[in-house]
């Protein structure tokens, strides 16, 4: 018997209230070892190799990729699916991943699929499935559309191994449990071992499969981190609960970049694309101070986006100090104060700070540090900023304001969907632009 922490994967022999190892508290849960498969090999006999180049057929090239019918889902896979490549597909209780995978077999009527749901009916995903298809009788939607309620791994494997299904989707991974475990489903042990069997069996008889995984508290696929190592592509759906954007976003994926962003709107009809986000995350134009046009490269895209700031006196909240991001990570809201405190000219030490992306969207890239910086300049000074400009660019400890690599293309969208200026840290621009461009090296400029 050994106990796993549920947060960064540690395994250890005796249970503790603190992960030794990441130092979170209740996250260790009992986990069995696996039992060993009795095999006929000898151990200690040399393994077999072969030439990399030995079996033509193994090797995947850009015509085996399976279009999933959706061009924004293609585009974040790398190009379609890979066969036997196994898809983990996450994301928040309600925000549509059920909803995505639906719409996806849709596009494989064809083909002879395997939905295992673990979660809903048969018969509600059946009047899902005829809502999605805009009413169209179950009938139409094809026959091969094969669903299963069996739960036990081992059976579902049996099944896959028995029948030839074009695509799998088993919805979700914690809704499933295997004879191998005794741990109840959804548990650590069980989470590994049916994602160990189901991927292997989608590898031997090189079926693509989506895997649905719950996300925990945290926001970490629940689970151990193991499994987010034995699939093939990790993807996030996101966005927020009251707006209609989702984005699907790559974390990992052996067959193409994690760069490239999906972009959907929900609709009353399911999940529909949307071919250019540029810039569907603004919303109308609000003429008041603290908002700020910032942009980011997402993949191949660029897409614009509203950063809203609200700097308040201490005194008229009282409670502690607060610093609140949302869209962006706290910590680096926290530097970007103290940038803006120290070199921005705009004291924020006795004050509480509020920034939000509006549109649901998550950024990590830094060169929408400039935007943020001009939202709060905004707010604090109470200065209404030009909405015909965008900002963009990584602000610095010592206050200065660097360029970041995909400057160009966005100077080239920005252009495009009719922006007047662009503010801009210190950066190459290849070509002569037709939009007034200010580079700054300093924060105090903007
Ligand atoms: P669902 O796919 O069940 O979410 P998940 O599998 O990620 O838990 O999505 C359910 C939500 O999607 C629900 O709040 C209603 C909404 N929805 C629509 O707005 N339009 C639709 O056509 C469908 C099918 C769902
Ligand atoms: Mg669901």
């Amino acid at each position: 018997m050994k106990y796993i922490c549920t947060a960064c994967g540690t395994e250890s022999l005796k249970w503790s209230g603190k992960c030794p190892s990441c130092g979170q508290w209740g996250t260790l849960e009992e986990s069995e070892e696996l039992p060993v498969e009795k095999s006929g090999t000898k151990i200690g006999t040399a393994a077999k190799y072969e030439s990399i180049f030995q079996d033509e057929s193994k090797a995947f090239s850009s015509d085996t990729r399976i279009s999933t019918g959706y061009t924004e889902v293609d585009r974040v896979l790398g190009t379609g699916l890979i066969p036997g490549e196994v898809v983990l597909i996450s994301g928040e209780p309600g925000i549509g991943k059920s909803t995505l995978l639906m719409q996806v077999v849709l596009k494989f009527s064809e083909k002879k699929i395997l939905y295992v749901c673990g979660e809903e009916s048969p018969g509600q995903l059946n009047s899902r499935l005829v809502r999605l298809a805009n009413n169209k009788s179950s009938s139409k939607i094809g026959q091969n559309f094969m669903v299963t309620e069996d739960i036990c791994a081992e059976n579902i494997v049996a099944l896959i191994e028995k029948e030839n299904f074009d695509l799998i989707v088993v919805d979700s991974i914690q809704s499933i449990s295997s004879m191998q475990s005794r741990s109840y489903p959804g548990s650590i042990s069980q989470v590994r071992i049916c994602g160990a069997m189901l991927t292997h069996v989608a590898k031997i008889k090189r079926i693509p499969m989506f895997i649905v995984g719950q996300i925990n508290k945290g926001g970490d696929i629940a689970g151990p981190k193991v499994l987010e190592h034995i699939v093939d592509c990790v993807l996030y759906l996101e966005g927020d609960q009251f707006n209609q954007y989702r984005i699907l976003r790559g974390m990992k994926n052996r067959f193409g970049s994690t760069n490239e962003i999906g972009v959907f709107e929900m609709t009353g009809s399911g999940l529909q694309e949307v071919g250019n986000p540029s810039l569907v995350f603004l919303e109308n134009d609000t003429k008041s101070s603290g908002s700020a046009i910032g942009a980011v490269l997402q993949g191949s895209r660029v897409v614009f986006v509203e950063v809203q700031s609200l700097v308040v006196e201490r005194e008229s909240t009282g409670g502690p100090m607060m610093r609140v991001a949302n869209g962006i990570k706290k910590p680096r809201l926290d530097m970007l104060c103290a940038v803006m405190s120290r070199k921005g000219g705009v004291f924020l030490g006795d004050k509480d700070v509020f920034v939000n992306i509006v549109g649901g969207l998550n950024i990590n890239d830094p060169c929408i540090d400039l935007a943020i910086c001009a939202a709060i300049k905004s707010s604090a000074k109470d200065k209404v900023l030009d909405k015909e400009s965008v900002y963009v660019g990584e602000v610095g400890l010592t206050g200065e304001v660097r360029g970041s690599w995909g400057v160009s293309a966005i100077i080239d969208e920005a252009q495009r969907v009719g922006y007047k200026s662009a503010i801009i840290g210190k950066s190459k621009l290849g070509k002569a632009q037709d939009i007034a461009v200010k580079k700054i090296s300093q924060i105090t400029s903007i």
